[in-house]
């Protein structure tokens, strides 16, 4: 069975997102998207919403060969455990190129078993990012093209502004 990872901090998860997701699942048997923890970024979600986030998205999408998991520790001995054959995520443009590069080498050297995938983002989610969109909300804009439509509103009432972004 081919497993891959989709890791990320999905804080929260956006179209772009769920787009490698969706891709990830029609090339691989199985598909963990693993809500990890970047300790270079404070998150505004909790890990439980944002493993809720995208239970309820990747099931209003119907994939079904997905399984959401929490990642507290290193990536690398986490796809062990899981058997895992690939990790793979999105690749915006080049300034994202350094820092996946960095990580893809630093996980090959973990676990020399595990390769990294990237997919190119699709066009209309170029600019797409989960802070982006915690700025626009948190400034009462309309998110609605940029996360999934059934987690739109729960972003929204969490990161209006006065809201608790505190988790
Ligand atoms: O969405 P992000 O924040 O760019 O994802 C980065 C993430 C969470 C995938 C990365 O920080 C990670 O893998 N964290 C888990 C801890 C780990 O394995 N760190 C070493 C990776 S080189």
């Amino acid at each position: 069975m081919r497993i891959a990872i989709c890791p990320g901090s999905f804080d929260p998860v956006t179209l772009g997102h769920m787009d490698i997701i969706a891709r990830a699942c029609k090339i691989f048997d199985k598909v963990i998207v693993a809500v990890s923890v970047n300790p270079e970024k404070h998150t505004s979600f909790s890990t439980e919403e944002r493993k809720q986030m995208l239970t309820i998205a990747t099931k209003s999408m119907g994939l079904e060969n997905v399984e959401i998991d929490v990642v507290n520790g290193l990536l690398a001995d986490y796809a062990r455990s899981k058997g895992a054959n690939a990790i793979v995520k999105g690749l915006r443009a080049m300034t994202d190129f350094e820092y996946e590069f960095q990580m893809a080498l630093t996980n090959k050297q973990l676990n020399p078993e595990l390769e990294t995938m990237f997919l190119a983002t699709s066009a209309q989610n170029m600019f797409l990012s989960s802070s982006m969109v915690k700025q626009v909300a948190g400034f009462g804009g309309d998110i609605k093209d940029f996360v999934p439509e059934c987690i739109a509103q729960t972003i929204k009432e969490r990161l209006s502004i006065g809201g608790n972004k505190n988790g």
